[in-house]
């Protein structure tokens, strides 16, 4: 018999009133529970009793701000992930939060679509995530290649097989970041390399309201050349490392030219934060020559 489908369960933490119930009733239309909170200390009560699997919280805020709440819930869980929205011109502290492990962050203002983009980037990822299974954690070596097509709602998926291949190996306080940069490099290759899109493209999606993004990505999912293209990935764990090969079939870029993310003057646009929350997960991720192939890596702890 099929299971009820588990519903998403969403935090918002945001002491601005009109922010934070503009913000629930977009989350409301989805199929989503729901709870708010005001500040980082309720924020962090309802963190215990409510166990929300996405949190969306403000950074300035009066009695517990966003990083200090962060900070303890990073102490408790990895697990559930923690969106930062920012104000316009609060770099420092975006990221200060990235590196105190929040997952990714919206600049403000933020607009509906980019509330929905999110639930609905994450909520493939969360209902996708595996068990840990301890067996698999004895295994040193492994190898496992895939050849997807440009179907985005099948990387959740996907992220979650290539978590499993290294389930036990990588720490659990670093399992999280990594499944996401993973998620991250993949929509690049399918979006930017399949199906060509644009930076460009993508910045004028966030600023018109006739132009869609996801329309362009079905209209190019359809059509020659692009659909024919694959997105290649290449696993391997040995004793010292892991190491995710992932290569399109596109054109390329000029990723020499890609902003430095410790530069936190480049995390204010509304997009270009996948390479930096990549790099900020990896310990190497690294582009080959004409830009169509990363490599990423992730030392690991000697096995027991
Ligand atoms: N595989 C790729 N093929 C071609 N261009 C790419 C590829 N990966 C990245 N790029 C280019 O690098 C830019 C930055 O990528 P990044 O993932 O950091 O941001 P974004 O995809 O623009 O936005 P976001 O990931 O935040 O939604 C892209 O806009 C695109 O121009
Ligand atoms: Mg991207």
């Amino acid at each position: 018999m099929d299971q009820p489908e588990k519903k998403m369960k969403v935090l918002i933490v945001e002491d601005d009133t009109f922010s934070r119930q503009y913000m629930a009733s977009v989350v409301r239309l989805g199929k989503y529970e729901l709870m708010e909170a005001r500040n980082g200390v309720e924020g962090l009560k309802l963190f215990e009793s409510f166990a929300p699997d996405l949190i969306f919280s403000d950074i300035s805020m009066p009695v517990m701000d966003g990083l200090e709440m962060l900070e303890r819930i990073r102490r408790r869980s990895h697990d559930t992930i923690v969106i930062m929205t920012t104000a316009f011109g609060s770099a420092e502290f975006t990221l200060k939060a990235l590196r105190l492990r929040a997952n990714d962050y919206l600049v403000k203002p933020i607009l509906p679509k980019d509330i929905s983009a999110i639930l609905k980037k994450y909520a493939g990822v969360l209902s996708a995530r595996s068990v840990e299974r301890e067996v698999v954690g004895l295994i040193l070596e492994r190898n496992l290649k895939m050849k997807l097509d440009n179907r985005l709602e099948m990387l959740g998926k996907v992220a979650d097989r290539l978590m499993q291949e290294s389930e036990g190996r990588i720490s659990p306080a670093d399992r999280m970041g990594i499944r996401l940069g993973l998620l991250e490099i993949m929509i690049n290759a399918i979006e930017h390399g399949n199906l060509d899109i644009t930076y460009f493209d993508k910045t004028r999606a966030t600023e018109s309201r006739e132009f869609d993004l996801h329309d362009l990505i079905v209209e190019r999912g359809n059509k020659e050349p692009y659909k024919s293209r694959r997105v290649h990935i290449q696993f391997q764990m040995t004793a010292e490392m892991c190491e995710w090969v992932i290569t399109d079939e596109g054109t390329g870029f000029d990723w020499r030219s890609v902003p430095d993310p410790n530069d936190p003057a480049n995390l204010m646009s509304m997009h270009g934060r996948g390479i930096m929350l990549a790099r900020l997960n990896f310990d190497e991720v690294i582009y080959i020559e004409r830009g169509n192939q990363v490599i990423l890596r992730k030392r690991l702890q000697p096995a027991n």
